[in-house]
């Protein structure tokens, strides 16, 4: 059962907007409204994320339900920053309300209808590279808009790095670039990859804006490489086909290629990021791959 969250002036925590959907989370919804009658079943659920689990609510929205309990700080930054994604015009399932559910906390969010671009790439390898190109689009049409109201950038991964399974003097070179690179006030999604989009019928939608920063673009692109180069998804065919590693090497030099050709950012502005992202990886959940990724930070920092 989900039960009404408070109720705070800016509407980020609400529950009326599952009833009267103008209203959403206004400053005068006492708490108290009647618990929304939507089970979460297994019937219901209609997607499964590295954080959360995702269930049909009514007919068009879904409720994203953090696996983490209590309300974490990504939770508000998921639903101001797909607000403010959605406001500007991009590609993004509209955010309706954050409400709670057992100790667990939710954002609702509008249905998209269609399978990810992951799913894509696996049906159709050889249109992977295509799938990229269409990627680098929407993280370029992301990048031209502001986001000055999201955490900064720079000191989010400065507090991952802090917190980083790393040794002493990789930290210490992460910190020391993270400290030359620039700022900015550009919206950067920061965790954009092929599985957090989804191509439903109108065109490839973004989600998961769970930790979307205001920075440089030239990061996130870092960001979206890397996570084709590390990351735990599994491109299928295409990335087996080649040798493992130089197959997701060629992908994410591809990926930056595309973004380039768009008039993104350049190779070296780019690669400047990679040393405190890596790092930025060896914080919170282990991946199976940690070993790799710290050889590769420690390659990295020892040339610094
Ligand atoms: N608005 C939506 N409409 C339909 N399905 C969704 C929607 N948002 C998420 N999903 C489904 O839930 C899955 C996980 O969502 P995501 O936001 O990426 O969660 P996580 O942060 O845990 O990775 C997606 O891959 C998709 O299948
Ligand atoms: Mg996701």
């Amino acid at each position: 059962m989900i039960h009404p969250a408070d109720v705070a002036p800016d509407g980020l925590f609400g529950h009326g907007a599952l009833h009267r959907p103008g209203r959403a989370g206004a400053a005068d919804e006492a708490p108290g409204l009647p618990p929304s009658d939507v089970p979460l079943s297994l019937a219901h659920l209609v997607g499964l994320g590295r954080s959360s689990e995702v269930f049909r609510h009514g007919r068009g929205h879904v409720l994203k339900l953090y696996r983490a309990p209590g309300r974490p700080p990504a939770v508000v930054t998921e639903f101001r920053a797909a607000r403010l994604a959605h406001a500007l015009g991009l590609p993004v399932p509209r955010a309706v309300a954050i409400l709670e559910s057992e100790g667990r906390t939710g954002i609702l969010f509008e249905r998209l209808h269609g399978g990810t671009m992951l799913d894509a790439c696996r049906r159709r390898p050889l249109a992977t590279l295509t799938e990229l190109g269409r990627l680098a689009r929407l993280q370029h049409a992301i990048n031209a808009c502001e986001g000055p109201s999201l955490p900064d950038q720079r000191e989010a991964l400065r507090l991952q790095v802090e917190g980083a399974r790393v040794p002493g003097a990789v930290r210490r070179a992460a910190i020391a670039a993270l400290a030359r690179l620039p700022g900015g006030l550009r919206l950067c999604h920061g965790d954009l990859h092929p599985e957090n989009v989804i191509c439903a019928p109108n065109g490839p939608h973004v989600i998961d804006w769970q930790k979307a920063t205001s920075g440089d673009p030239a990061a996130d692109v870092a960001r979206t490489a890397l996570l084709l180069r590390y990351g735990r998804i599994d491109l299928g065919r295409l990335a087996r086909r080649l040798p493992i590693d130089a197959g997701r090497a060629a992908l994410a030099w591809f990926y930056v290629e595309c973004r380039r050709e768009l008039g993104g950012p350049g190779r070296e502005e780019v690669a400047a990021w990679r040393l405190p992202l890596l790092v930025a990886r060896l914080y919170g959940q282990p991946a199976a791959n940690e070993a790799e990724v710290l050889a590769a930070a420690e390659r990295l920092a020892s040339r610094t």
